[in-house]
């Protein structure tokens, strides 16, 4: 015993010591990174045209953040615009921060023109690509820029190091003020102007007019491997990316890592990230990357066009010769090809096992799709040019969300403010129907309100997404925020539990912050309700949130230290 304690005494002293030098090093190593992010109207040629576009910093895509897990980052937005505004941090947990998620009159008031607001949060084991973009009307159109997260210093990808890492930041480009199309389709009640371009990097590429010379390359030297990042940041449609020749292998999407695979084209829906590798193992030459629309909706009007960058070989026998070639060109599949969108989204798996809540607390079944107001009485013809005198709408589960203006729902919440929301947020569909079939006209027209669903801290959620066919079916990219979440199924029809539930995957699926939920299909999600605040579940194409597809959960505080909202900053815009 004495001699245990003797040894013991002196090398306790050198463990605590070694435990306060770990510390150290773990504290030094978590930075907080600070940037100044100004909002300003910043002149942008693109397709022969020159337009005041609303940037960060005077940068189109906006500034790149990279950051490691367990940092924490202060980012004071300065609205120099004549728009409100806000910034979204798109897929970032913000446990117990909803303060800074971002989504207007949600989490926040918009910060107003001349005014200011610092975002304050930390990342908590999250590991990947994710992006930021503007939360306030249709500014994200042009408002948006990465947020890579690498692993803690110390640890690694759970791949080989790539030689190269590149970001390809996919967008849409108007040949016009992006405000003034969405006002124009909120007076008229009509589909909103489809967009011009599609763009990688903030250019559209060399099969647009005006367009070539600014043409992305993307060098590679052969035999390397590449991380290509690839954002979905286009405001309304999804879309399908693939490089000429070249395998994409998935090794992540959304932050999180999956089991790798292999695969020639892949499909994003606005709001999802996919980190593919890619292996310059072709003869060396120039190669088109490129991306075009998925429009799953039968007959409703789309931009496609397809947009271009130049993979380019730097091997020697290549540099003379090769940047005059034309590019290989790149087989994409086409515009209405489900089958390969689904053929994508049903492979990914979590690289092993993973915590998939098995009991269930929350049985939740939302209907997601679009619906037709009759012409409101008193209006004018010029007001309701939607299909036979109609004006466009969207809800969930038949309720078409409508923001607050006088104050924000986490406000409202934290503060105990009445009539700005009712928690009657209904669990199921009201009406029960074929979701899929040929509805009733009846039906059409859903009801509004500003309606959340309460869950208690530490449920466990499961999610049935259904799609409906009121008008028109389509895929639609559903974004929580606050939130990751496993996607356990996705199918067509309607989802059937006593059939489709023993089809769960509860072992290994793919965890994910947006989920495409297929066209005239369904998508089940499962989570724990561990983040406490109010948190948008949203259709991520912006057309779909102007006509009111979305919702918000209220998430209680927990009893525990760790497990209530922050208080709000001191500088939090208020409305
Ligand atoms: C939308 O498109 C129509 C037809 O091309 C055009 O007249 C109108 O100016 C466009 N609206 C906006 C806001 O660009
Ligand atoms: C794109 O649509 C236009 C009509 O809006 C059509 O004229 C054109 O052929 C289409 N292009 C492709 C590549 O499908
Ligand atoms: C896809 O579009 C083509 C015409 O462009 C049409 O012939 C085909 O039936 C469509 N497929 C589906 C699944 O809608
Ligand atoms: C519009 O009216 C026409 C003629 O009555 C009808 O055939 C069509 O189905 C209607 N479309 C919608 C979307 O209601
Ligand atoms: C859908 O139902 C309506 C009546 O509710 C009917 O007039 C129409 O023909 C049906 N359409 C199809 C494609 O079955
Ligand atoms: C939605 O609610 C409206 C108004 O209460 C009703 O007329 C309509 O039939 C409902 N539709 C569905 C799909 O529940
Ligand atoms: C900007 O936000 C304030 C609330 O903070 C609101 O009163 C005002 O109407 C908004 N302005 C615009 C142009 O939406």
């Amino acid at each position: 015993m004495e001699t245990f304690k003797s040894i013991a005494k002196p090398f306790s002293f050198l463990f605590g010591i070694f435990l306060l030098f770990a510390n150290a090093m773990f504290l030094a190593n978590a930075i907080t990174h600070i940037h100044d992010f100004v909002v300003q109207a910043t002149p942008v040629k693109r397709l022969c045209n020159t337009h005041n576009t609303i940037t960060v910093n005077g940068q189109y895509p906006g500034p790149t953040l990279e950051v490691n897990d367990g940092d924490s980052l202060e980012i004071k937005v300065v609205n120099k615009a004549q728009y409100n505004v806000t910034i979204h941090w798109h897929g970032i947990r913000q446990m117990r921060t909803g303060w800074a998620d971002g989504p207007e009159f949600v989490t926040q008031c918009p910060i107003r023109p001349g005014e200011s607001y610092t975002y304050r949060f930390t990342i908590q084991g999250q590991e990947g690509t994710l992006w930021w973009h503007a939360h306030s009307s249709w500014l994200r159109a042009t408002v948006y820029g990465a947020l890579i997260i690498h692993p803690k210093e110390g640890s690694s990808y759970p791949f080989a190091k790539p030689s190269r890492e590149t970001l390809i930041l996919l967008g849409e480009w108007w040949d016009a003020n992006p405000i003034d199309v969405v006002r124009q389709a909120t007076i008229t009640g009509a589909t909103p102007n489809v967009s011009d371009a599609y763009t990688i990097n903030g250019q559209p590429g060399d099969l647009y007019k005006c367009s070539s010379k600014e043409t992305v390359t993307v060098p590679v030297n052969s035999g390397e491997t590449n991380l290509l990042r690839v954002i979905n940041s286009a405001l309304n449609q999804q879309l399908f990316f693939t490089v000429a020749n070249h395998k994409l292998t998935v090794v992540g999407a959304d932050a999180a890592y999956l089991k790798p695979f292999t695969t020639s084209v892949i499909m994003l829906g606005p709001g999802q990230t996919t980190d593919v590798l890619i292996t310059a193992d072709q003869p060396p030459a120039r190669y088109y990357i490129a991306a075009r629309a998925y429009a799953s909706a039968q007959g409703a009007p789309f931009d496609n066009t397809t947009t271009t960058a130049i993979l380019e070989y730097k091997t020697a026998s290549c540099t003379t010769k090769c940047s005059t070639t034309t590019p290989v060109s790149a087989s994409l599949p086409a515009y209405n090809d489900t089958a390969t969108a689904t053929a994508f989204t049903t492979t990914l798996r979590s690289p092993k096992k993973v915590p998939v809540p098995t009991d269930i607390d929350e049985n939740l079944l939302f209907t997601v799709g679009l619906g037709l107001n009759k012409c409101p009485s008193g209006a004018s013809a010029q007001n309701c040019q939607g299909p036979n005198g109609t004006r466009f709408t969207a809800s969930m589960n038949n309720v078409s969300f409508v923001l607050p203006s006088s104050f924000s729902l986490l406000q409202a919440h934290q503060q105990g403010i009445r009539g700005v929301f009712s928690a009657d947020f209904p669990a199921a569909p009201p009406v029960k129907f074929d979701y899929t079939g040929n509805v009733s006209r009846s039906l059409w027209q859903p009801a509004t309100g500003t309606k959340v669903y309460r869950l208690k801290y530490g449920s466990r959620v499961q999610l049935v997404l259904q799609g409906t066919s009121i008008f028109t079916a389509e895929n639609h990219p559903i974004h929580l925020h606050g939130y990751d979440f496993y996607i356990v199924a996705e199918g067509f029809g309607n989802f059937n539990p006593q059939k489709d539930t023993a089809k769960f995957n509860l072992v290994d699926p793919p965890m994910r912050n947006t989920a495409s939920v297929p066209v005239k299909g369904w998508a089940a999600i499962r989570f724990v309700a561990d983040n406490p605040g109010i948190w948008f579940l949203h259709c991520h194409l912006d057309v779909h949130i102007t006509w009111g597809l979305a919702m918000a959960f209220l998430v209680e505080d927990g009893v525990g230290e760790l497990q209530a909202l922050q208080p709000p900053p001191e500088d939090l815009p208020l409305c």
